[in-house]
């Protein structure tokens, strides 16, 4: 029988333009192509753009075999529902973070109304058959938006940010009433165990629910929802093509140059809380204070394009970094040298390869993260001859597939300083075992098995 279409639904749609940055812009852009390719369908999502009213006219393209349909929202949308409630809310609560957490009414408002808007126009789209995929934490309840309006497709759900425990979630207003509207999915997916069973623990706790742990299978009010664990990967290929290409080679010599002799470490993030940046630069102030000698054998390249700037937690996050990057440059410089290369705008794909390959160390180390597909894409492209080392926090998803990383504690400078110290030194022998274990996870559960595995269990 021929395979079903899918309609993948998120709040940002990969069009063609932004796709060649999925790591260091955010995984889930850029990620679901291949699959929409091979099975035909449509992704749906808001444009990015802000309009006066509602219109709900959608913008149909076609690109490179996979469709694109986009809304654009009023001003007070984008404000309560993204800014609002979906990153001032839902995304520093899923990273554990409850002093930014905010919890106003009128942005969960805003964030229902935006779900009910969205399946009001991508309800038509849905045709009999076709798997529909929803994605991350802005569109919680749209499953259950989409059954009160009579589409009884398969409907999965997938979370791309952690889950956090029970404690920290039940701190949210009204978190039984958004729970229970994802118990509309049939299937719900999360990045590790961990998030997978905290998610578990709160609906047998909080709401009561028939709870099978071995399988994740959830049976709430006459429905069962089977919910699981899928380890986001990368798309091997695409990235390891990427690495090939001329812009890249060009980016990996400019930075040799620049380094001069030194030992290049590289950060790339998402300017976000989450990511530990200015817990990472202390580490690194901290490595110069214990081996002041060796200021002229590192230097730290952080590239971190901002990101939801009408936030005000991102612009503290912002000023932060730049404080402390000054700081310790200040302290450490020479008049020939800085320890310290920060710079706040984004790259492509293929001039990050060109600087995971000049880099003999990444750091990757968020406080918390979802996954992180980063440390992923630096190990996929290094030379198997002479690879550099990830340095990984063990609160990144990634950390539960990629422990022959060296693994550190983010909120430790003490540690931080010393994975360094450990990075740099590492003997060759050291460093390719380290990278042979690496690299067939990052090889082998890519973007193209994640897709693969959801869509068949959800067709199961
Ligand atoms: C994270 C989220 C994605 C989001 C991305 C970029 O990876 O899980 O859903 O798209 O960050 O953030 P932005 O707010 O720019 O879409």
């Amino acid at each position: 029988c021929p395979i079903a279409r899918i309609v993948v639904i998120s709040n940002r749609v990969a069009v063609p333009k932004a796709r060649g940055v999925a790591g260091a812009q955010g995984g889930l852009a850029g990620a679901l192509n291949s699959a929409l390719k091979e099975h035909g369908g449509i992704w749906f999502g808001w444009s990015g753009a802000a309009c006066e009213e509602f219109t709900g006219q959608i913008d149909l393209q076609r690109h490179d075999g996979v469709t694109t349909a986009t809304i654009d929202l009023p001003e007070q949308d984008v404000e309560e529902y993204y800014n609002g409630y979906a990153n001032s809310t839902l995304w520093p609560l899923f990273h554990y973070r409850l002093d930014l957490t905010e919890y106003e009414r009128q942005t969960g408002m805003g964030y229902e109304r935006v779900n009910e808007r969205l399946a009001g126009s991508v309800g038509p789209l849905i045709e009999d058959g076709d798997l529909v995929w929803v994605h991350d934490y802005h569109l919680l309840p749209l499953g259950e938006r989409l059954r009160a309006r009579g589409i009884d497709n398969r409907i999965g759900f997938f979370l791309h940010t952690p889950w956090p425990p029970t404690n920290l979630f039940v701190s949210l207003p009204f978190h039984e009433r958004l729970v229970r509207t994802m118990l509309a999915y049939d299937l719900i997916g999360f990045q590790t165990e961990t998030w997978l069973e905290s998610f578990l623990h709160y609906c047998r706790k909080e709401l009561g629910a028939e709870v099978d742990e071995a399988s994740g299978r959830i049976s709430f009010e006459g429905h069962e929802t089977l919910a699981r664990a899928y380890p986001i990967g990368i798309d091997f290929d695409h990235v390891t093509a990427q690495a090939n290409t001329e812009a890249a080679r060009e980016a990996e010599e400019r930075l040799r140059d620049s380094a001069r002799g030194r030992t290049a470490a590289i950060g790339v993030d998402r300017l976000d809380y989450s990511k530990g940046l200015p817990e990472r630069i202390d580490g690194i102030g901290r490595f110069f204070d214990t081996y002041p000698d060796r200021v002229r054998d590192l230097v730290y390249i952080q590239i971190a394009p901002t990101s939801r700037e009408d936030v005000d937690s991102y612009q503290d996050i912002r000023n932060m970094l730049e404080q402390k990057t000054g700081q310790i440059n200040g302290a450490r410089s020479e008049f020939d040298i800085a320890p310290i290369r920060y710079v706040n705008r984004g790259y492509s794909l293929a001039e990050l390869c060109g600087f995971y390959r000049a880099s003999k160390i990444a750091l990757v180390t968020p406080l918390r993260d979802g996954m992180n597909l980063v440390a992923k894409e630096y190990i996929a492209v290094q030379d198997p001859e002479d690879p550099g080392v990830l340095v990984l926090s063990r609160f990144a998803g990634a950390a539960q597939q990629m422990d022959e990383a060296v693994l550190v504690n983010p909120h430790s400078p003490d540690d931080l300083a010393r994975a360094i110290h450990t990075a740099l030194d590492m003997p060759l022998e050291e460093r390719k075992r380290r990278y042979e274990a690496l690299i067939k996870t990052v090889r082998d559960e890519n973007i193209q098995h994640w897709t693969k595995t959801f869509v068949s269990d959800l067709e199961a």
